[in-house]
């Protein structure tokens, strides 16, 4: 495991998702409230770019496409796709994939740098 920079610390507006990617990881990267969070970018549903409209609230991040919704703090699920539009098939598309948890990164600031620990 080593400390990767991320991102400029300076870059990141406060709830706002920030798609980074180090090596071959695409990881989603906020400050929310004090803290900076690091996930993996892609939903886990259907691999949405989480930086790409995700909306960050309550300590969690959902998904723009289906709403799933995962805690930042230790990546747990908190709903899978319920799609609000129309829910019938909010929940068809929630079965093409299964439920997972969200992995996530330790983060630190060195140097003015958000840094991922991969
Ligand atoms: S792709 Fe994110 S909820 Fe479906």
């Amino acid at each position: 495991m080593e400390w990767r920079n991320a991102v400029l610390l300076a870059k990141l507006k406060p709830s706002k998702p920030k798609m980074v990617n180090i090596g071959m990881k695409t990881l989603m990267v906020v400050e929310d409230e004090g803290v900076v969070h690091a996930t993996e970018g892609l939903c886990r549903h259907m691999r949405w770019p989480l930086g790409l409209g995700g909306k960050v609230e309550d300590g969690c991040v959902t998904c723009p496409l289906h709403q799933t919704r995962h805690r930042m703090d230790d990546g747990s699920l908190e709903e899978w796709s319920p799609f609000p539009l129309f829910p019938p098939y909010g929940k068809l598309v929630g079965k093409m994939s299964k439920k997972k948890d969200l992995p996530i990164y330790d983060t630190r600031i060195q140097d003015g740098y958000v840094q991922v620990r991969m």
